[in-house]
């Protein structure tokens, strides 16, 4: 644990076509056979088409799309539970297509731990008992398997419920059972296919702050699966969408939420609240040459990675109007006004257009 290098990955090329004769279509899809057209031709299934997405080691990944997408058929190709029909799936810079049946069974022990939907907890086994399974079949003795575990049920706030049994627990606590177990194989990858979607949103809520707060000390690399937006956006550092077995869209949630890459991606959009997404740098007025002189007289400074409506609440009930926005060297890059702040979160299709009006005004 601790070694930020470790856990990179970079899925290359990749596609998967469900059917008998898969490898026979391949070129065919590469061609631009869509996935309705070869099931209508061929009869089989398009799952991914060409994906290319690089993951760096110790940072957040979300996949996201609708149901169908393609989301569970790319996860599993990370850890081989999915054999690809083309492409390359590197770990640390080895392929995991390519491996033999021991090393997979190596890498799959000692790189990778999934975080399930359905939890898929014993229903035989204490929590505890639950919660050591993994270091279990690592061989590990049990006396520092209980340790370890120990540490991460803790971790996650259920200290005092190592033993009881699955049943006893709601599913927030049997979902958290399910992220101490993962969490105590250490392993650099840590797969979570829409292991929230099945929360209530309270819970889910809690569950993404727990997932925060402990990435920001373990510093995985997690592959995070969902179909929420919200969730996403608040998970994610870096977003691929899917439709169809196809990337769409890569980028932070900036990206995703201020360009959209089609209509698709935009209906997603239309819901979020913006105030909480877009940062103010995307909505102020930019100097024309960042400088240290830059700031308003007497005024106040908000961060350039601030969002809307953190700014908005730093302004309200102040004198200011407005405020220099200052980049993470306190090096002034722009002001902004209470307006421009309050008109992004009403009109909030136009955050885009309107920060390209004010560097207009401004040239
Ligand atoms: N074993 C399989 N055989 C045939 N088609 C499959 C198989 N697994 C998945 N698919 C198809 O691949 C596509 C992607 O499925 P999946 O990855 O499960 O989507 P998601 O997780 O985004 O809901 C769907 O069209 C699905 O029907
Ligand atoms: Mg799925």
């Amino acid at each position: 644990m601790g070694d930020p290098a470790f856990g990179g990955i970079a899925v290359r090329n990749l596609y998967k076509i469900f059917g008998p004769n898969a490898g026979a279509h391949v070129d065919a899809v590469r061609n631009g056979m869509t996935k309705t057209e070869l099931n209508a031709v061929h009869g089989h299934v398009l799952g991914l088409r060409d994906i290319n997405i690089e993951i760096a080691s110790g940072s957040i990944q979300v996949i996201m799309g609708l149901s169908g997408s393609g989301k569970s058929t790319l996860i599993r190709h990370i850890n081989r539970l999915i054999d690809p029909t083309a492409g390359e799936v590197l770990v640390d810079g080895v392929d995991v297509v390519k491996m033999g049946a021991a090393d997979l069974r190596t890498f799959r022990r000692h790189q990778t731990a999934m975080v399930f939907q359905k939890f898929a907890l014993l229903p035989h086994r204490s929590v505890l008992d639950n919660t050591m399974f993994g270091l279990e079949i690592q061989g590990i003795e049990r006396g520092k398997s209980r340790d370890i575990a120990m540490r991460w049920l803790e971790r996650v706030g259920l200290k005092g419920f190592e033993s009881k049994y699955p049943n006893q627990l709601s599913g927030g606590m049997q979902q958290r059972v399910g992220l101490a177990r993962a969490l105590s194989n250490d392993a650099p990858v840590l797969l979570m296919d829409e292991a929230y979607s099945a929360l209530d949103p309270l819970i889910r809520m809690d569950m993404q702050s727990v997932l925060l707060d402990i990435q920001a000390e373990i510093r995985k690399t997690i592959v995070f699966i969902t179909h929420d937006l919200d969730e996403a956006l608040r998970l994610g550092d870096q977003i691929a969408i899917l439709r169809d077995g196809e990337v769409i869209q890569q980028g932070t949630s900036q990206d995703i939420v201020l360009r959209p890459a089609d209509d698709y991606v935009a209906s997603f959009v239309r819901e979020v609240n913006r105030g909480r997404v877009v940062h103010v740098e995307a909505v102020m007025t930019p100097l024309r040459t960042p400088s240290a002189s830059g700031h308003l007289p007497g005024g106040r400074t908000i961060a350039a990675d601030v969002t809307i409506e953190e700014a908005l609440r730093m302004l309200v009930g102040t004198p200011d109007d407005e405020a220099t926005v200052v980049d993470a060297t306190a090096k002034p890059v722009g002001t902004v006004s209470f307006r421009q702040l309050a008109g992004a979160m009403v009109n909030a299709h136009d955050i885009g257009q309107q920060a390209g009006e004010s560097r207009a005004n401004v040239a």
